[in-house]
């Protein structure tokens, strides 16, 4: 039977009418539905031969060429020979057309193609990078961002991307922070569904969705030393605890692909590792979307040194719970010699293969597989759309983080102000704004700091500019022009940091300083004495502790996107009253990484008076910045907290209740946060870990109540016979302002409690 015959006779089995195949299938696509999806793709599996069954685990990237398909391994071909499931890296609605035009015409069962893509921030309008946004602790507007992106990306023929990275990163050093959502499962696991929320939407069928893929599985921010792709070797316990929920919470929100982290994990890369994949993911979390490998992973095991060839990493891969391989080639040229050796059963191919085809149903490519791609103005006008762009202009806002404002140097006045300075390699940058993994993002796109304070400023106040130096080298010539330009300025605003290919992967640092030669600049422009303004853009914590010591202003700006400059100048001019707060800590001085604000008391708890405690001889213990520091034009006061009772039972609540206070003239939002600490456990647990948190906007001069529920599943954790629960005891409770809050108050559990794992507070 030929293709296209045979999908049509399946519809018409499954739906009875030809008339009726789109209402029905479309009426069926939905999460729930199996029923008829499994008839549907039983009755496909059947007529599918080993070899296209093995076919629908392969993924190739595209070499992407306006002028059509060009690539390495010819993957066109091999497609249409049902050899390939799906392809990244192919961009743009025509050129994916016909793609997809030639596979589903030319092969013979005409199975549609999965077009995947990088959409990290944005697609074509672009966010700030996902660590700056997760700083505006604002769950909708993170959700908001990835609606957008899907948007943008679906009516651009893709319908897959490989995002959130939902890593939890405690090491500066490693670019990849850049990515992910900071150091805290709690956060990072609201942040994680949010991001899943958004890409995905409610309805998989609906056109402006595309799937999420929660990565890196698992563990990869946990890489040694902060050096990418490094080995990892944590303990069970602080996998479950720290780097698992995120991925849990991607699963519970209903995301459709989980994709393998290149490290190894315990001894065993994580492309082949049975416990994360087939325990813990499909079996313990009930997952039924599918797996991908990151890139050549699979291929990978052999240097690890974990297999002799590829075959056997294909076949170890497989047989782990490995449903699609990017990019090795090893599934399409070995699974099948595998599979006749009896080393990979074919019920494990079939498990796969169907995996993969229930994605391609769900998102309606057996109605129509042309349903992303098929040219559409109305779809492609809303790419970079004005509603778009003031999405990406509140999100920059809500990301910035205030770090410092001595005498209330910020917001500069715009009516008083005669002259100002700017200096720095960001001042009228564009590429750069867009930050690590921009991928489709547009240079054009961006309006730059520049241009955005030229207009905030009008002709009334004189704006000197001097690039001043490049992001590193050794070259001061531009250092005369900077300096005659600070001069001349009332205030100095400079823009300063990382490139944006410093952040991202492949792209650890073992100076986590600004550059040398930007940095020599700040202090030569310092003893100008004139007041500056330091706009941080950068991709992970930096050690700016002389710069905090000694500048009296400075505003965390990240890589901010197509809308980083309005974004900028509303808050440097105060139309936006900042109020992000970090999301990672960071340092004094690199030597105390791993630094982050819940870790343990150690049997000598830090006191910077007794020697044989744990401690620095040259450094305090402390952090520069706290998690969860950030400052606000406003001025907010916390009362003590209050209980309502301080006994917890385990289907009880308590009520926790502080009252804040803005005690300025400026209306302003405030990161409420709760923290718990658990004093004694069967196993040792951190000083602090967040629980809770509120967003509230305080009018200028008054007060509001702000109260969590607190219930055992915020005191569960992985004890010491590794079940998860909350054990009876005495806790302390803060709310404050960020981590570093001291005062608290004390509640007992009364008796155990087993808890289902990860529950988090919605
Ligand atoms: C490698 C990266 O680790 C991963 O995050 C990305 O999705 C793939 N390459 C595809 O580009």
């Amino acid at each position: 039977m030929n293709k296209l015959s045979l999908l049509g006779v399946l519809f018409l089995l499954i739906c009875g009418c030809s008339k009726e195949v789109t209402k029905k299938i479309s009426v069926h696509n939905q999460w729930n539905d199996r029923p008829e999806m499994d008839i549907f793709i039983d009755s496909l599996m059947t007529e599918m031969t080993l070899e296209e069954k093995i076919g629908q685990t392969v993924l190739f990237a595209s070499w992407w060429d306006i002028t059509g398909p060009v690539s390495d391994n010819d993957f066109v071909d091999d497609a249409i020979q049902g050899k390939v499931g799906a392809v990244f890296n192919a961009l743009t609605a025509d050129f994916i057309y016909r793609m997809q035009k030639e596979v589903v015409e030319k092969s013979r069962l005409g199975i549609p193609l999965l077009f995947g893509y990088d959409v990290i921030h944005g697609y074509r309008t672009t966010f700030p990078t996902p660590f700056a946004m997760s700083a505006s602790w604002d769950l909708d507007q993170i959700e908001k961002s990835c609606r957008v992106a899907a948007v943008e990306a679906a009516a651009d023929g893709l319908n897959w991307t490989f995002a959130p990275m939902v890593d939890i990163a405690r090491d500066p050093r490693w670019g990849r922070i850049a990515e992910g959502a900071g150091e805290d499962p709690y956060l990072g696991s609201l942040i994680a569904a949010a991001q899943v929320r958004g890409f995905q939407g409610t309805d998989l069928s609906d056109e402006a969705t595309v799937l999420a893929c929660a990565k890196h599985f698992a563990a990869y921010g946990a890489a040694q030393a902060g050096r990418d792709y490094h080995t990892v070797d944590i303990s069970e316990r602080v996998l479950r605890d720290v780097y698992l929920p995120p991925f849990k919470a991607a699963c519970d929100a209903g995301v459709a692909t989980y994709m393998t982290a290149f490290n190894e994990l315990d001894g065993t890369p994580c492309s082949a590792h049975e416990h994360l994949l087939n325990d813990i993911l499909k079996e313990q979390w009930g997952f039924d979307g599918f797996v991908v490998t990151d890139y050549t992973s699979i291929k990978e095991m052999v240097n690890h040194g974990s297999v002799a060839d590829e075959k056997e990493a294909g076949e170890a891969s497989m047989n782990a719970g490995v449903d699609m391989d990017m990019q090795s080639g090893i599934f399409m040229n070995h699974l099948k010699q595998s599979v006749e050796e009896g080393k990979v059963k074919e019920a494990t191919v079939n498990e796969a293969c169907r995996r993969i085809l229930e994605m391609k149903y769900r998102l309606g490519l057996f109605e129509d597989p042309y349903r992303y791609c098929r040219p559409d103005e109305d779809k492609q006008s809303k790419i970079k759309s004005p509603e778009h762009f003031a999405l990406a202009h509140e999100m920059a806002r809500k990301s910035i983080v205030l770090l410092k404002n001595e005498d209330q140097l910020l917001p500069l006045n715009k009516e008083q102000l005669n002259s100002i300075a700017l200096i720095g390699p960001m001042t009228d940058e564009q590429k750069q704004q867009l930050g690590a993994w921009h991928t489709t993002g547009q240079p054009e796109t961006v309006t730059t700091i520049l241009t955005a304070f030229k207009e905030k400023l009008g002709s009334k106040t004189k704006i000197y500019t001097a690039k001043g130096c490049d992001w590193e080298g050794d070259d001061r010539s531009g250092f005369a022009e900077a300096l005659a330009a600070a001069k001349k300025a009332e205030v100095v605003v400079m823009c300063m940091g990382e490139r944006e290919n410093m952040g991202g992967e492949a792209a650890s640092r073992v100076h986590i300083d600004i550059p040398l030669i930007q940095k020599e600049l700040i202090k030569e422009v310092y003893k100008t004495g004139k007041p500056i303004v330091l706009l941080l853009h950068n991709g992970r914590p930096l050690t700016i502790t002389w710069e905090n010591e000694h500048l009296p202003a400075i505003l965390e700006c990240w890589h901010l996107g197509s809308m980083a400059g309005p974004a900028i100048a509303d808050v440097v001019f105060g139309d936006y009253n900042p109020s992000g707060k970090l999301t990672a800590t960071f340092p004094q001085h690199l030597g105390q990484v791993p630094i982050h604000y819940n870790m343990k008391n150690t049997g000598r708890p830090y006191n910077p008076k007794d020697h044989f405690t744990t401690r620095y001889q040259d450094c305090s213990n402390d952090p520069l910045y706290c998690f969860g520091y950030g400052l606000s034009y406003s001025s907010f006061e916390y009362s003590a907290v209050t209980l309502d009772t301080n006994t917890l039972t385990p289907d009880g609540k308590i009520t926790a209740s502080v009252k804040v206070t803005n005690t300025s003239n400026v209306d302003g939002e405030e990161v409420v946060q709760l923290y718990i600490r658990d004093l004694v456990g069967s196993v040792t647990r951190p000083v602090k870990e967040l629980k809770g948190f509120q967003k509230v906007m305080i009018p200028a001069n008054t007060a509001v109540d702000v109260s969590f529920e607190v219930s055992v599943e915020d005191l569960a954790f992985w004890r010491k016979d590794m079940s998860y629960g909350a054990e009876k005891g005495e806790f302390l409770l803060f709310i404050g302002t960020n981590s570093d809050v001291e005062e608290s108050v004390k509640f007992e559990l009364c008796t155990d409690a087993d808890v289902e794992p990860y529950g988090i507070r919605k």
